[in-house]
Parts: structure tokens; C-alpha cells; sequence
């Protein structure tokens, strides 16, 4: 697999990968190891360019027969609200596109905010009370924004402690603004699960690719637990795996 490092820092694992390819077999390896300790358990997953190397590979690994997604069920991190299921940016329209229209996931065992809820806040509690009504949240994705978010949990004060309603950071709304035809576009709100929503999950893997996200990396990962970077919190949570490659692990591995 080329050249690959894992450390443990403040009880999280770092797995350091040479390119996209290597990134995506080995976030499968922590997937897949999971998936067969628990099959039919309740999975985050997440959305963005980041996961695609991951969805890619379970992909693969579901075609040459190695991964049998076909019990558990799939939750989603958030969704832009408003937006509908058929807007080719929803984050609904990613999931099918990149991974669930690929893998035997079961249609009735997705769920994700609705953007088309006629209350953000009633869809909140609903989402929520999903997830805990789960006893078998075996293990969420999650990327990472430049400003340190997880889900669209943005700098704030305190951790968000349950899925909520959130207005999007000028920062989320110009890095995500590649993806619509202006910045003027993108939604300007989003449901996301909490911080503490993520944190039930009995595993986290957070991937990170890219020199943009390096120094975010190195301060999520040995800074301050600080709700200024949400993905601080994870230093909190006992099972946490980190998946980057050479470029995002760069400020991290500059501070050891
Ligand atoms: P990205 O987004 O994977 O598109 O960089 C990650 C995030 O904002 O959480």
C-alpha cells in the first residue's frame, strides 16, 4: 500500500496515507472491520469531496463480493435546508449517487434531515430521536471543514449536544460554493447532527485529505478542546480513527 505510518495521539489513532487510492482502502479497512463486527448495526456517513475515496472502494469491495451492506442501517450527518431530494446538490442526491445506488443498502433503512421538512426544528427532534432510538450505533463518518467543523457544526460557543438548525458560516459557504453555479446559491442554513449527536457513535473515523485542511488537522487533534473547533470534541470520544494522506497530516506531524 506505499508508504503508511499510524501513531496514536492523545488516544486517537492517525493513519497516514500516500494518496487518494491508499486513504480510501484503509478508511474501507476501519469501515469494513466494523461492519463485520456488526452487520446490521446503524452507520453515519457523510457527504463532501472528501468521503468519495472511501465510498469509491466500498464500491469496489461490494462488487467483487467482499462487502454485504445489506442489514445495517444508514443515517447522514446533515443536509442544506432548504433544498429538495431531486436537487443534484442535496446531500440525498450525493449519498445515492456516490455510494447507495452502488451497494445493497436498503432503500427503507436510509434516513437523513429532510431539507424539505415544512419545520427545521420538528425535523431536528424527529432526526435526533432516530438516531438515539438506535442501541447500535456502530460508527460515523466525518470529514472536516477548514474551519474545524464536523457535520455543519460551526464555530460556536458551546458543542451543539443534539441535531439542530444552523445558519452556514461564510467560510462553509464559500468552500462549498465550487459545487453550485455562485456563492449566492448555496443554502444559507442546514440540519446537522450535534456534536453530541456524532459522539453516541461507539467509533468515529474522521478522513482528511489535502494541504487545506492540514493545519485544522493539527489543531483538532492537539489543541484546545475549544467549541471554536468542533472537531476537538472527538479528542473526548474513546474510539476514534483518523484516516489522512501526506498532505493534511503535514502541520500534524511538524508539531511531534
Ligand atoms: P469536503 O468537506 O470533504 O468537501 O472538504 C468536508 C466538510 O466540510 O466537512
Amino acid at each position: 500500500m506505499g508508504n503508511s505510518q499510524a501513531i496514536n495521539l492523545n488516544n486517537i489513532t492517525v493513519y497516514i496515507e500516500d494518496g487518494l487510492d491508499a486513504v480510501g482502502k484503509r478508511a474501507a479497512d476501519v469501515f469494513c472491520s466494523a461492519l463485520t463486527d456488526a452487520p446490521t448495526a446503524a452507520y453515519g456517513f457523510a457527504t463532501g469531496s472528501t468521503p468519495v475515496c472511501l465510498y469509491q472502494e466500498l464500491i469496489a469491495r461490494y462488487k467483487d463480493g467482499s462487502l454485504d451492506m445489506g442489514e445495517i442501517s444508514a443515517f447522514n450527518l446533515d443536509e442544506y435546508y432548504p433544498i429538495t431530494k431531486d436537487n443534484d446538490q442535496s446531500y440525498d442526491y450525493f449519498m445515492s449517487t456516490e455510494l447507495f445506488n452502488h451497494v445493497n443498502v436498503k432503500p427503507e433503512n436510509r434516513d437523513i434531515p429532510s431539507g424539505e421538512a415544512p419545520n427545521p426544528a420538528a425535523e431536528c427532534l424527529r432526526y435526533e430521536a432516530a438516531i438515539r432510538a438506535r442501541k447500535d450505533f456502530k460508527l460515523q463518518i466525518v470529514g472536516i471543514g477548514e474551519n474545524g467543523h464536523i457535520g455543519f457544526n460551526e464555530p460556536a460557543a458551546t458543542f451543539p449536544a443534539t441535531t439542530n438548525y444552523v445558519e452556514l458560516t461564510e467560510s462553509t459557504i464559500t468552500a462549498n460554493a465550487r459545487f453550485f453555479d455562485s456563492a449566492a446559491d448555496v443554502p444559507k442554513h442546514a440540519i446537522t447532527m450535534g456534536v453530541g449527536t456524532i459522539m453516541m457513535a461507539e467509533q468515529v473515523l474522521l478522513i482528511a485529505t489535502g494541504s487545506k485542511k492540514s493545519q485544522i488537522v493539527r489543531d483538532s487533534i492537539l489543541g484546545d478542546i475549544d467549541p471554536q473547533v468542533s472537531a476537538s470534541a472527538l479528542q473526548m470520544h474513546r474510539n476514534v480513527t483518523v484516516v489522512l494522506d501526506t498532505d493534511a497530516a503535514r502541520d500534524l506531524l511538524a508539531q511531534l
